[in-house]
């Protein structure tokens, strides 16, 4: 907190930042950012055997921020040809890039070839005849994993779970589908088979469900005779505390629990310890975000409710909309006053389901107030859009006092700059 009373993060008053930049706002404390990646790092380093942190750019993919991964000597993980093209531009190591999707077109293939990108991740029998032909028509060897879902289910909501049999990604166990697949990618010309690839899901709690995904998936090394299989890739999936109530494993237990149970399913079945990779995504940026908005319209309807409407919503922050995801809301120009009125902080939309915050304790909110969402920088400011024609808001970088514009605010011609 400021001397004034007013919210701050990285030695910046979100008052200030507010004036300078306007809100909607989207604010990444930079050195929260790097002491994430820094603990990834460490953590990973020490535990045994070999192990590599593969940040999830799709939790927010600004170049800033893929140059703060490169730089701490992260690799990163894309989900399409479109993040593939942001990592590129960001000046990301190829070799250091992993390609994932369910359902990777040949634009997309041949775009990850041509810019040679290390791992592709395979999700579908087409993708393996399709990146097969693509790869030997350049006379190429491409490295790739295999997608497997593991037949366990993350302990998290339904649409950001992927580990349970019912899910459009990976191969599944069942038919001997994966076995299947394993014995396709080594035979394929143009494909180099390294490994496996599991996630069961996103915003984890409970880490004993990786340890069982380690097991099913050291079964499986073993029945298809898995020397080969040099990487085991876990996936992401660690969550973050979006509110007091959520207690989240440290980033060393998480470590300790992966590489443990990998490696000791692995001596389990006899076979030589894979390199572990990671893909965290959300708690790497999560907690380091935030969004900052202005209340306009309070409306008091007695013995009813309070709506406390911001100049944003579900065009820059969809989680509460998409999967009930809760947040803390705080009064940043003053912050030392908490409690009161219970309201429901909606956004600015043409949807009543607009709603960011279903029911808070707010200190009497007024025109002019500054709301900050803390904890909202993994999946916001990615799957923001222009619904409405509203405007997609700027990012601000904070460290050390400063402050640092990464992408300004979009501009109205915009929204028309595609039409013909
Ligand atoms: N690896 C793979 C293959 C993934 O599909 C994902 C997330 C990650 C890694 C990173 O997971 P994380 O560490 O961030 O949990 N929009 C949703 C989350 C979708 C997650 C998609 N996959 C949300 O806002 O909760």
């Amino acid at each position: 907190m400021s001397p004034a009373g007013h919210l701050s993060v990285g030695g910046c008053d979100l008052v200030e930042l507010a004036a300078e930049f306007g809100t909607p706002l989207v604010i990444y404390d930079e050195g929260l950012l790097r002491a994430n990646i820094t603990a990834y790092r460490n953590a990973f380093a020490a535990e045994p055997g070999e192990t590599e942190v593969v940040y999830a750019s799709k939790a927010y993919w600004g170049r800033a921020l893929l140059r703060l991964i490169e730089a701490e000597g992260l690799s990163i993980d894309v989900a399409s040809g479109g993040e593939l093209y942001v990592a590129v531009e960001a000046g990301f190591p190829p070799e250091r890039i992993y390609m994932h999707g369910n359902n990777k077109d040949a634009g997309e293939l041949t775009e990850m070839l041509d810019v040679g990108v290390g791992t592709v991740i395979l999700d579908s029998h087409e993708e393996i005849g399709l990146l097969s032909r693509l790869a030997s028509e350049r006379g190429m060897r491409q490295r790739v994993l295999v997608r497997v879902t593991p037949g366990v289910r993350g302990d998290t909501h339904e649409y950001i779970s992927t580990g349970q049999v019912d899910s459009k990604f990976g191969f599944p166990l069942a038919d001997g589908q994966a076995a299947t697949a394993i014995a396709a990618a080594r035979e394929a010309p143009g494909l180099e088979f390294i490994g496996l690839h599991a996630h069961i899901g996103s915003q984890l709690l409970d880490l004993s469900r990786l340890a069982s995904a380690a097991a099913v998936m050291a079964d499986l090394a073993a029945e298809v005779g898995g020397e080969d299989i040099a990487v085991m890739n876990m996936g992401g999936g660690l969550g973050v505390a979006y509110t007091r109530e959520h207690i989240v494993p440290p980033i060393a237990e998480y470590a300790a629990t992966i590489v443990g149970a990998v490696r000791r399913e692995w001596e389990r079945v006899g076979l030589p310890a894979p390199r572990v990779l990671v893909e965290p995504g959300r708690s790497i940026v999560g907690r380091a975000g935030l969004h900052l908005y202005t209340v306009g319209a309070v409306k008091r309807i007695p013995d009813v409710r309070t709506y406390v409407s911001v100049d944003g919503g579900m065009s820059d922050l969809l989680r509460p909309m998409l999967y009930g995801a809760e947040y803390e809301v705080i009064v940043a120009n003053r912050a030392a006053e908490n409690g009161g009125e219970e309201v429901r902080v909606v956004g600015k939309h043409c949807e009543s389901g607009d709603v960011l915050a279903a029911s808070v304790k707010l200190p009497q909110p007024i025109a002019g107030d500054l709301l900050a969402l803390p904890a909202s920088g993994a999946y916001g400011i990615s799957m923001a859009s222009n619904y409405n024609g509203q405007l997609r808001p700027p990012v601000v970088f904070v460290d050390g006092g400063e402050a640092r514009l990464v992408a300004r605010r979009e501009h109205y011609s915009e929204l028309v700059a595609r039409e013909l």
